[in-house]
């Protein structure tokens, strides 16, 4: 590979260096294109901008390859248990069975949640989203830890690291708790982490709970799946926030802000109820893969498509297996899986969604196993959050640790009016 590309912008020819990833890939390094040339570069969306570089995660688009630190996730998914990977994508390795131990150990000295804190949650509308009620507990921890919340402080990053990981299962199930008018639960240590959040989340205090095992699985399973996927919106906006040396919680609470978007990971969310409304309306999938191709409406099929992707999404593939066996394993006959499963033989060989590389991604059969699981609707964003977690702290880490680390702050091409003479009141 050559060391450099040569742009020509009028008179000046400027040597712009590349820079090659690991698996090859390509960068154009343009640090020095403005302060040279007088021009920046113009990419909405990001398309082709690569924001940083990073060591946690690779994806290939078109292979539909994902790895967390070397390790396809197929096979962690079939060998790891989350706070497993939690480790990984933290430290960089896998964890040796002490390590891993002491790790269990020290989230689980995390989490509760400050009595106090309880009573935030009395002043939310019973039927607020808990997405929203997430972000907002999730920032006001801060208030909580003040002492322990310096940027530079590699043991109070450590600390904050840990709390945020034992304590968002506790916020997210009280969210629940609180939207259904039943008593908060309070966690129990002697269970693991999925374990315990299905606890949380289904227990009462006037009946005997058993986890079901099936369901503890299944729920490690799709929070392994959602742990990291390098630069996309929402670890990007905790890449954003942190950069301005906002502290963790800040940070991820701006992360679970922009997941929150139905084009990100709001599409779980809207997924199912597209497949509701399908089944509703008579379960006329034609009819619903046609109108997502009418380019008169802003209806677009849920749960397809994606920036990256570009021939599967591996996660997709683990997540139907897992569907599949559950439903099987459990006698769940739920009509939204049927209609799923035509929907996407339908948009498969449909020439639209061919020709466009739309293939099913990881929120397409994410809701039906949430809904098997009997997880509320609202709750499948906050689910994907709980797994997004050690990904956007393993990236928020990384971007403060990284030896150019500036404050992100990107450049545009103004297109407004230029310069105009003041308008006074009486004259307009
Ligand atoms: N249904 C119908 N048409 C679609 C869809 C869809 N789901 N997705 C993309 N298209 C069409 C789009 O209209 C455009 O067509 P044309 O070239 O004729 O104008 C073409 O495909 C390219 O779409 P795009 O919007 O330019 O693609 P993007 O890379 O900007 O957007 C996406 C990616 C994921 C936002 C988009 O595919 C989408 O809106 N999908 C539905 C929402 C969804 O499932 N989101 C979850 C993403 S995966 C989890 C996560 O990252 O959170």
């Amino acid at each position: 590979m050559a060391d450099a590309a040569k742009l020509t912008i009028g008179d000046t020819t400027t040597e712009l260096p590349l820079v090659a990833g690991s698996e090859d890939e390509v960068g154009l390094d343009i640090a020095k294109l403005r302060a040279e040339t007088g021009a920046v570069t113009l990419d909405e969306g990001f398309v082709n901008t690569g924001s940083t570089r990073s060591a946690i995660t690779f994806l290939d688009g078109e292979k539909g390859i994902l790895r967390y630190r070397g390790y396809a996730i197929e096979q962690l998914a079939a060998n790891c248990d989350f706070v497993e990977i939690a480790y990984l994508l933290l430290h960089g390795e896998l964890p040796s069975a002490g390590q891993l131990d002491d790790f269990r150990t020290d989230l689980r000295q995390h989490t509760m949640l400050h009595e106090d804190m309880r009573k935030f949650y009395d002043g939310f509308q019973h039927n607020a989203h808990p997405m929203a009620i997430l972000s907002s507990v999730i920032h006001a921890l801060s208030t909580f830890y003040a002492d322990s919340l310096d940027v530079n402080n590699p043991s109070d990053v450590h600390r904050c690291t840990m709390r945020l990981l034992a304590k968002v299962p506790t916020i997210a199930a009280y969210a629940h708790k609180k939207s259904i008018g039943q008593p908060l639960v309070y966690p129990k240590n002697n269970l693991n982490y999925c374990e315990n959040f299905l606890q949380m989340m289904f227990s009462v205090p006037a009946e005997q709970y058993e986890v079901d095992p099936v369901h503890a699985e299944a729920l490690n399973l799709l929070l392994i799946v959602h742990a990291d996927h390098e630069q996309n919106c929402s670890t990007s906006t905790v890449r954003m926030v942190g950069s301005a040396d906002a502290d963790l919680f800040a940070s991820i609470a701006a992360g679970v802000a922009a997941l929150s978007g139905p084009l990100h990971g709001g599409a779980n969310e809207a997924c199912v109820a597209m497949l509701e409304r399908i089944r509703e309306d008579g379960g006329d999938v034609d009819k619903y893969v046609a109108m997502a191709k009418d380019k008169t409406k802003s209806f677009r099929l849920m749960g397809f498509g994606h920036r990256v992707y570009k021939s599967f999404d591996p996660r997709a593939k683990i997540i139907k297996a897992a569907c599949d066996k559950l439903l099987k394993q459990q006698k769940i006959n739920d009509p939204i899986f049927g209609i799923a499963q035509k929907l996407e033989e339908v948009a498969l060989t449909d020439e639209y969604f061919v020709e466009r590389q739309l293939y099913p991604n990881v929120d397409f059969y994410s809701g039906v196993i949430y809904r098997a699981l009997g997880i509320p609707v609202e709750m499948f964003t906050v689910l994907f959050a709980m797994g997004r977690l050690p990904g956007w702290i393993a990236h928020w880490q990384e971007m403060r640790q990284s030896p150019g680390k500036r404050i992100y702050r990107p450049r545009q091409i103004y297109i407004g009016p230029t310069e105009r003479e003041f308008v006074p009141m009486d004259k307009r």
